[in-house]
């Protein structure tokens, strides 16, 4: 028999700047949830199974996720539209791709995810290798950190397809070498996190547009750009006179995508909070965990400390579980949350929030939909 490793635990060391952590991650089979125990069966456990089973379960907490929330669906079916409808034949430039949103609110996650089912789905229809017999990557991500120039960029791109010739060259050479492992493992969408670390505003912003231009004219790839403020950075326009052609072209090419907070101004949207709520409660393992432990009991609260921010609450719920299970009172209510500390926009927005809510002026409470007066005769 083989010996039992922890689910996903050889996810580890692997980073998603290399191909082979995409393609671990793409693979691995789903995490797997760790049994719900009532309090006597956990006491019940030896000293080694309860230190085992505290792990796992701070590890399960640590990952809840992704939830097919309607932001996620949203944004998903419209990169399906987009990268599906690039599939046209020869030298046409393809339409990119701008997911343009504040910090924490999924953006990474809702691309990536959708990155991994199109990786799945185009190795299971056309093979791992290509027909010259490379190794076939549909998916190619970077992540910028800040003061990325051109060359740097060009660099990422081939450390994440561990070419040779990574270390040294100029910025053409390495753009070169990065096509050609595009060509080679036929390469088809190209996602470009956490754009906004470019200095958009200065002589590198402009040449770094330009380059992008390059790499949709030249590389047969969709581009996702995602980012911060991207608009205002100058995605699309910019003042340099010498840059305008350019980047109105990359204007009239890439389609703008965002996503939202969630609301609770209606009743469609106060239901889709719950909805979000229960999905997350059924992911919950602390053993005096109940229906309705956040989507009645907690509503109002969580949505006051995020701000109806999927990163703020997600943020909130893992800690708030670990902190639960590491103190034994096994599940979640206000006292216990009120001592997770989280990101400061979120504390700043939680006061005013808070007002409007004891006012009554705001509720996550579906209002019952006022019923239609009877019509009586006469
Ligand atoms: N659909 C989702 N389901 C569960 N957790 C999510 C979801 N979307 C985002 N998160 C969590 O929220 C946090 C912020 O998400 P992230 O994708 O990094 O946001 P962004 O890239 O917009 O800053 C992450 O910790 C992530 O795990
Ligand atoms: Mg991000």
């Amino acid at each position: 028999m083989p010996p039992e490793t922890p689910e996903n635990a050889h996810l580890d060391n692997l980073t998603l700047s290399r191909k082979e952590g995409l393609g671990a991650m793409a693979t691995a089979p789903p995490r797997k949830r760790p049994e719900l125990l009532t309090r006597k069966q956990k006491a019940d456990l030896s000293e080694a199974a309860l230190l085992e089973y505290e792990h796992e379960r701070s590890v399960w907490h640590a990952n809840i996720g992704p939830l097919a929330t309607p932001q996620l669906k949203a944004l998903q079916e419209d990169l399906w539209d987009i990268i599906t409808s690039n599939q046209q034949d020869g030298d046409k430039a393809k339409g990119a791709i701008a997911v343009d949103a504040h910090p924490g609110l999924g953006k990474t996650t809702a691309v990536l995810n959708f990155a991994l089912k199109y990786h799945r789905q185009v190795i299971a229809r056309e093979g791992a290798f290509t027909t010259a017999g490379h190794e076939r990557w549909p998916v190619c991500r970077v992540g910028l950190t800040s003061n990325i120039g051109m060359k740097e960029f060009n660099r990422s791109l081939l450390e994440y397809y561990a070419h040779p010739g990574r270390k040294t060259g100029t910025a053409a050479l390495f753009a070169q070498r990065a096509l050609d492992c595009v060509l080679e493992c036929e390469t088809r969408v190209l996602i470009i996190d956490d754009l906004h670390f470019l200095k958009w505003q200065d002589k590198t912003g402009t040449e770094v547009s330009n380059h992008f231009k390059y790499i949709a004219n030249e590389f047969p790839v969709t581009l996702i750009f995602i980012g911060v403020d991207l608009a205002n950075r100058g995605l699309y326009s910019e003042a340099h006179a010498r840059g305008n052609i350019t980047l109105a072209q990359t204007a009239r090419r890439t389609t703008p995508l965002s996503m939202e907070p969630f609301t609770v101004s209606n009743n469609r949207h106060r239901i889709q909070w719950r909805q979000l709520l229960k999905g997350l409660e059924q992911r919950i393992v602390l053993c005096e965990a109940y229906p309705g432990m956040l989507a009645e009991e907690l509503t109002d609260y969580l949505y006051i400390r995020s701000s109806g921010h999927i990163g703020s609450l997600m943020t909130l719920i893992n800690r708030g579980c670990q902190r639960a299970a590491r103190l034994g009172t096994e599940v979640l209510d206000q006292k216990l949350l009120d001592h997770v500390k989280l990101d400061a926009a979120a504390e700043k927005a939680r006061k005013g929030l808070a007002e409007k809510f004891a006012r009554g002026t705001m509720t996550t409470k579906p209002r019952p939909s006022r019923a239609k007066p009877k019509k009586t005769d006469g």
